[in-house]
């Protein structure tokens, strides 16, 4: 069976929705920049190794990179999963565990990457929103596609509205993600996505308008 190391900042829902769909993967260790990440109780509750540094207490991002790769490499994971995890991973990280990290992102990249996205959806007054998995490659938000959920943005929609409809679907994508990823049936080839077993998953485009 596959396994996977999760690192997470905050509240946890995905690690939550990850867990909840008992996919054959082992989830080794959770760990964490936030000693007080809500994530870290679920991941206890679950039964879960859990680790946090803090990254305030290292003097440069190098360090804090270089603690948290040693603290990986103790449960040798087959990939690194982000789930809201808010730091930025310099590229010594992201290059020694090439093709091994995935990240979900809370916008339909390459449109809105970096933080606030749905405020910036609503302030873009796109009509579509949506959410990413994608593998991570040094430049942030930017890497290959695994997959993608598109939901409508509505005419009463704040900030709050479009994020949990967005997450909703966050809580669908990232295990199917991680099934495909655990079953090799994605793979990343030389920057691309690639399906060998078959023809790529159809986008998810979600709800329907008037259903
Ligand atoms: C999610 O919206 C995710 O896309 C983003 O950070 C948020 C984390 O939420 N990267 P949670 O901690 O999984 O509840």
């Amino acid at each position: 069976m596959k396994s996977i190391v999760v690192l997470l900042s905050g509240r946890g829902s995905n690690l939550q929705a990850i867990l909840d769909a008992r996919l054959p993967v082992r989830v080794a260790a959770v760990l964490s920049n936030d000693p007080r990440a809500e994530g870290l109780a679920r991941a206890r509750a679950a039964g879960i190794a859990v680790r946090a540094f803090d990254h305030r207490e290292f003097a440069e991002r190098a360090a804090f990179d270089r603690r948290l790769a040693e603290e990986i490499d103790r449960f040798e994971p087959d990939f690194i999963v982000l789930a809201g995890f808010m730091r930025v991973l310099g590229d010594a990280f992201v290059a020694r565990y090439a093709g091994r990290i995935v990240n979900i992102h809370p916008s339909l990249l390459p449109a809105f990457p970096g933080l606030q996205t749905h405020r910036r959806a609503l302030e873009a007054g796109v009509r579509i929103h949506g959410c990413t998995v994608h593998f991570v490659t040094p430049t942030l938000d930017l890497g290959p596609i695994i997959i993608q959920a598109a939901v409508p943005v509505l005419p009463e929609d704040d900030e709050a509205r479009l994020a949990a409809r967005v997450l909703e679907q966050e809580h669908r994508i990232y295990p199917q993600a991680l099934a495909w990823l655990a079953a090799g049936s994605v793979v990343l080839d030389h920057d691309r996505v690639t399906f060998p077993h078959g023809r790529p998953a159809p986008a998810l485009i979600v709800p329907p308008l008037d259903a």
